[in-house]
């Protein structure tokens, strides 16, 4: 690590064993920071650029091919209700999937000290409307393993106990799901 710092000061703090990582919401914000630069052009354009930097983790973040984080943008009007048509993602981490053996799809992960960058505009129907842009930051700590049970309980013929254990474990990987952060930025 360029910094000098150990893999210890952020995953055993005040030397507990307790290894908090991608599933815990707190320690995955403080690897991140996200900024946002929105701008209104000629003919009612509304355009948005959001960057999330890795700041806080030691290594690629996510790290391992496991987890995925999602950063979005969502105009809104003052209501704060969504405008159609008006809504941008993009996935962060490493996608792989098996097919004949391991693919890679995308590697959209972070460096430590760079950043991602998601940049969109829109126009046209009730974008004029749209007083904010509402950025969030979504994480799905074991989007693999829910990716791989969903396929093996499309096998019909899986014995009963084992289709209720997947479900089960598929059910753990949703709950364990959380959005990281939420932000609602003024247009100007
Ligand atoms: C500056 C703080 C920091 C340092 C130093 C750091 N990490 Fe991390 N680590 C994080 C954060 C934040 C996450 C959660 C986001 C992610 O998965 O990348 C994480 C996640 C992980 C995970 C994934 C755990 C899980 O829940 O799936 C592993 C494995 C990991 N780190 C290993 C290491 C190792 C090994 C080192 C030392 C070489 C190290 N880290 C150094 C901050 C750090």
């Amino acid at each position: 690590m360029r910094r000098g710092v150990q893999c210890q000061h952020c995953h055993m703090p005040d030397r507990e064993h307790s290894w908090k990582g991608i599933h815990d919401p707190e320690t995955f914000r403080q690897g991140i920071t996200v900024s946002t630069i929105t701008g209104r052009g000629k003919g009612g354009t509304v355009s948005v650029r959001v960057r999330v930097k890795n700041t806080g983790a030691g290594h690629y973040l996510p790290t391992t091919p496991t987890p995925a984080a999602w950063v979005s943008i969502t105009l809104v009007d003052k209501r704060g209700a969504a405008i159609e048509g008006a809504h941008s993602e993009k996935r962060i981490g490493r996608h792989i999937a098996y097919k004949k053996g391991w693919q890679e799809i995308e590697d959209t992960r972070i460096p430590p000290g760079e950043h991602l960058e998601l940049a969109s505009a829109w126009k046209n129907g009730r974008v004029a409307k749209a007083t904010h842009a509402r950025v969030e930051i979504r994480v799905e700590p074991d989007e693999y393993y829910e990716r791989f049970y969903r396929r093996l309980l499309r096998n019909k013929s899986l014995p009963a106990n084992e289709a209720a254990m997947l479900r089960e474990a598929l059910k753990r990987t949703r709950d364990s799901q959380y959005s990281a952060q939420v932000e609602l930025i003024r247009i100007r």
